[in-house]
């Protein structure tokens, strides 16, 4: 059965406003969304995307007809009753998020029966009863977003479940948003508002829980002389365990989970509960970044002087987004022990630029790696899998390779004429074991 065409206003049109409105559109409603900064407005409505998210460009362009950005919250109200708010709630100086946007947002909307609130946009659990309690006439529907950059389009389209919270009262609300979802496959988990926006704080903290513990394994394991990636390979053959998010590296970052895991911690802080566990993972994923240059100076002694090129500064590939990107923590150790930073990454560098202010920026990764005294790979874009490595290894003044991502064949970097170390890797090579996964 498909959802009835409805008009969908979206508010904020960043990563998750952009793929809702795009998403909505190709299921084939007429979507209008509204976003506060009138260039990005100006552009979108040009046709020009804003953001690198594979697949997006293509959704925007197939369904312009059914897509209107505007700068106006009236345009929005006059047309649409359910109102997805999008607003980014990023990190206070005191760990907790920022809800000044989705206030001003709330602000902005009539409680006159006629709307829906529909939250996106991450909030601490809580958030859905006081803006309820507030605004008595305004009904609203929780419904928080899980997708993924860099697979946003594909994880909006193809959930895994979508999650609906709404209170007594909100139900014929909360029925519409599910109508939405129902062409799509995924599972749909109703529930309250206070249990939806739970379900999201600890999806992101479990996740990060994950990648803190296999990093932790991984630093045992160059302990003891394993080698965390068969480590890891063994336990997620374990249906209970499961094998995603046990990848070990440098640590997580991006918009989502070094906020959403603060703001779970501050939550429970706030509400009377010592959080202990996220306390670490937190701890654990700062260490992780600097353990990296720790195996520098280990290699190199005293960084002072010496030239280290990054190869990739997104936060993960697929994306152009810096926010909370390890290349930051990283260019900032790395300068402050005196070293020179070149970098390179195929499509973060407009980004990055703002926010690397000593750093070299390179058009191609050979051409970071000129002439440097080691390399650390921080994001793990496919075409660093296919450089021409013995042709890098030449170019450089001391062919040093970290992979913070362990993204790389260890043995062809070596028989490439690297030093090669992972993260939780054998330092020499391992024999190859293998399951028929
Ligand atoms: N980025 C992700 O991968 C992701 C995934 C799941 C959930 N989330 C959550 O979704 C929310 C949005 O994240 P994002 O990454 O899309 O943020 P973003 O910063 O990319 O976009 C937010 C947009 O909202 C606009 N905005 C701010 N105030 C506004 C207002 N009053 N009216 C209209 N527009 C306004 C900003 O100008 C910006 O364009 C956050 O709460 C985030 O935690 C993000």
């Amino acid at each position: 059965m498909s959802a009835e065409r409805e008009t969908i206003g979206v508010v904020g049109v960043g990563w998750v406003g952009l793929v809702t409105a795009a998403c909505f559109a190709e299921l084939g409603h007429p979507v209008i969304a509204r976003d506060i900064l009138p260039e990005k407005v100006e552009a979108l409505s040009r046709g020009e995307i804003t953001i690198h998210e594979p697949g997006l460009e293509e959704l925007l362009k197939r369904n312009a007809e059914r897509l209107t950005f505007t700068t106006e919250m009236s345009e929005l109200l006059e047309r649409a009753r359910l109102l997805f708010a999008c607003v980014d709630t990023p990190p206070t100086h005191s760990g907790d998020a920022d809800l000044s946007r989705v206030r001003t947002v709330v602000e902005e909307l009539p409680a006159d029966g006629e709307h829906v609130l529909v939250m996106k946009s991450t909030v601490p659990a809580g958030t859905g009863h006081s803006i309820r309690r507030d605004r008595p006439g305004l009904a609203y529907v929780s419904c928080p977003e899980f997708l993924k950059e860099g697979t946003a389009v594909e994880d909006f389209l193809h959930p895994d479940r979508v999650v609906i919270g709404a209170d007594p009262g909100d139900e014929a609300a909360a029925d519409a948003v599910a109508r939405l979802y129902e062409p799509l496959e995924g599972g749909v988990v109703r529930t309250d508002v206070a249990s939806a926006e739970m379900i999201k704080l600890a999806s992101n903290a479990f996740l990060a829980t994950k990648i803190s513990f296999v990093n932790e394994i991984a630093n045992v394991c160059e302990k003891v002389g394993a080698d965390v990636a068969e480590v890891a390979r063994g336990m997620g053959l374990d249906q209970r365990i499961g094998s995603s998010f046990l990848r070990a590296g440098i640590g997580y970052g991006g918009s989502c989970f070094p906020k959403d895991v603060s703001a779970l911690k501050m939550l429970a802080g706030n509400s009377g509960y010592h959080f202990q566990l996220l306390g670490a993972v937190i701890e654990v994923n700062e260490l992780q970044k600097r353990r990296v240059v720790q195996k520098l100076q280990k290699h190199l002694g005293s960084l002072a002087g010496k030239r280290v090129a990054l190869l990739g500064l997104a936060f993960k590939p697929q994306t152009d987004d810096m926010r909370e990107a390890s290349s930051l923590v990283l260019a900032a150790r790395l300068e402050g022990e005196g070293a020179e930073v070149v970098a390179y990454d195929p499509v973060a560098v407009g980004a990055a630029r703002g926010l690397l202010g000593g750093v070299e920026f390179s058009d191609s990764p050979l051409a970071a790696l000129e002439g440097a005294d080691a390399a650390i790979l921080v994001t793990e874009w496919q075409e660093f899998a296919e450089l021409d490595w013995a042709s890098a290894a030449q170019r450089m003044a001391h062919p040093l390779l970290i992979d913070g991502r362990n993204f790389l064949d260890a043995k062809h970097l070596r028989d490439a004429g690297f030093e090669y170390e992972g993260i939780g890797r054998a330092v020499e090579d391992t024999v190859a074991t293998s399951t028929s996964e």
